[in-house]
């Protein structure tokens, strides 16, 4: 199985990239086992079911347990359960409307309120994410407890594409406070937060436990930059062509490093 997934979620977007530049190999970060590169793949295959509309089609071996759409704020997920890998992945779904959560409303950066979160009372993160995760955590965190109850030794999993992956980066903060054992894979993901959000991800879910790849130059993560408050949080995991673990590398923490800032590259100058 090729990343041709990962390459039709970078398409997704790649409108609003508008990059030319063709980003080299960074010099001196590791490349990661083809066990994790399987990870990544696997984990791809949700986020890019989570954006059928109603009847998602589950990657081989799971099931749909649930589907969640708040019209309201136009945020929908899909919960699956792989009854042979012992999954319960939670997958948010992106947007074709982008744009408007890259409008001046959305941007703002808001309190982190939700679920779970009594323990950053600095933290900032932006405000169309976190309306979207809050207008669906209840009934996301009940379905996944109850699956949970039935399937105690499953593993958790959250992930998500662009918009999706950022929600699924404030939904892994609310979610790992009553699952422990969460992992998390964020594919394409916006800035999300301030850098004090950065901060207390990297606390609250070190490395391995989130994942967040990104692809190429695709522009997404770049787009919400930091002289708007913004950070990215760890831990950048940067995929180029021609795909594979070889050429799939673990960025230093912090920001990203890769494609943005790391001399030679240039792919996006903010
Ligand atoms: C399931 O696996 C088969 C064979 O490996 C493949 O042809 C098919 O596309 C897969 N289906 C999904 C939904 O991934
Ligand atoms: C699905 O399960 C079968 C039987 O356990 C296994 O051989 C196969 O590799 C699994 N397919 C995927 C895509 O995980
Ligand atoms: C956050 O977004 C909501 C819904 O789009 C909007 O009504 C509200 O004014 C925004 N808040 C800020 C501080 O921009
Ligand atoms: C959808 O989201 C809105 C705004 O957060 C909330 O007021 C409403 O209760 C949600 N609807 C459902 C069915 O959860």
């Amino acid at each position: 199985m090729t990343v041709r997934l990962l390459v039709q979620l970078a398409a997704v977007t790649a409108l609003l990239s508008g990059v030319v530049a063709v980003p080299k190999p960074p010099a001196g970060d590791p490349t990661i086992s083809p066990s994790l590169y399987d990870d990544f793949v696997r984990v791809t295959k949700y986020a890019a079911a989570s954006y059928a509309s109603q009847c998602a089609m589950p990657p081989n071996n799971s099931t749909v347990v649930r589907y969640f759409n708040n019209v309201s704020t136009d945020t929908q997920a899909t919960l699956f359960r792989d009854d042979t890998r012992r999954e319960l992945v939670i997958a948010f779904r992106g947007t074709s409307d982008l744009q408007d959560f890259l409008s001046d409303f959305a941007q703002t950066l808001v309190p982190f309120k939700a679920i779970g979160i009594d323990d950053c009372p600095d933290c900032k993160v932006h405000n169309g994410t976190l309306t979207a995760w809050n207008s669906v955590s209840n009934d996301v965190l009940w379905a996944m407890q109850a699956q949970l109850l039935y399937f105690p030794e499953y593993k958790p999993i959250v992930t998500g594409h662009s918009l999706g992956g950022a929600i699924a980066s404030v939904a892994s903060a609310s979610l790992v406070h009553f699952f422990t054992s969460l992992k998390t894979y964020t594919f394409g993901q916006f800035r999300t937060g301030d850098p004090t959000y950065a901060a207390y991800i990297d606390q609250i879910l070190p490395y391995p436990k989130l994942y967040r790849v990104t692809h190429l130059n695709d522009g997404i993560p770049q787009t919400i930059h930091r002289s708007s408050g913004y950070a990215h949080h760890s831990r950048e995991h940067w995929e180029l062509e021609p795909f594979g673990p070889s050429n799939t590398f673990k960025c230093s923490p912090g920001d990203d490093q890769a494609s943005n800032f790391r001399p030679g590259v240039a792919v996006h100058n903010f």
